[in-house]
């Protein structure tokens, strides 16, 4: 028999890259999906560079100078379709998208967002969780739906906050562990094992998720704990 097809699968992108580089090094260790693309809104982007050295296609589609919101996200899905990608994947994604183009990826758009969703929605999620004295954070693999951070959430992993923590230094210790559960998620979604149901419901091997699953709980079995 042979293989399945990998998943095409487009990377929208603004900065640095580094979880669209987990997911290059993903791809090249057997994760079934094939980044057609990376698309970004910043000429300026790293992880432009990043894809580049790993031989995918990229496109640039700056919103300065694009007259609306939606001017903008109808133009950002002509570039996506014309590669013809099953997946979409937020990897520091910098902009609001309007409901319109969220729907039209309904069920095949995912973002990876740094706090432990529903809490600390929104920008500089390090230093409000610094701030609000929490012991633990992380990160959060959830589809996109209308509600900014909002949509059901996939997979979550957890940083305990250390003392003498700083935004920078818990950042990266998040970081660390996106990289870990966005290829996660994103293996689920290619290999047809995570649905998003008519009803609004994550699924993952036709169960409900009615909670994240947990990094620590996915590590487990393969550490023989
Ligand atoms: C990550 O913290 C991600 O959770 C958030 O934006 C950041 C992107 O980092 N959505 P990088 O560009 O992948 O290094």
């Amino acid at each position: 028999m042979t293989a399945p097809e990998p998943a095409r699968c487009i990377v929208l992108i603004s900065g640095g890259g580094t979880n669209l580089q987990a997911l290059i090094d993903a791809e090249r260790d057997g994760l079934p999906v094939r980044i057609a693309a990376v698309i970004s809104n910043e000429p300026q982007a790293y992880g432009l560079v990043r894809a580049r050295a790993a031989g995918i296609a990229t496109r640039v589609l700056s919103h300065r100078g694009c007259a609306s919101r939606d001017d903008y996200d109808r133009a950002l899905a002509r570039l996506i379709d014309e590669f013809r990608p099953t997946i979409l994947l937020l990897a520091g994604f910098m902009r609001i998208l309007t409901p319109r183009f969220v729907a039209h990826y309904r069920g095949r758009l995912l973002n990876i967002h740094p706090s432990l969703l529903p809490d600390l929605r929104g920008l500089h999620t390090h230093r409000r969780a610094l701030e609000s004295g929490a012991r633990v954070h992380g990160a959060s693999v959830h589809f996109v739906t209308d509600e900014l951070d909002g949509g059901p959430v996939i997979v979550q992993a957890r940083v305990p906050v250390l003392p003498g923590d700083q935004p920078e230094t818990l950042a990266a210790r998040v970081l660390q562990r996106e990289h870990l559960i966005y290829p996660l998620a994103v293996r689920w979604l290619a290999e047809g094992r995570l649905t998003l149901g008519d009803d609004g419901l994550p699924r993952l091997d036709g169960q409900i998720l009615d909670r994240p699953r947990l990094l620590e709980d996915e590590e487990a079995p393969a550490e023989g704990r």
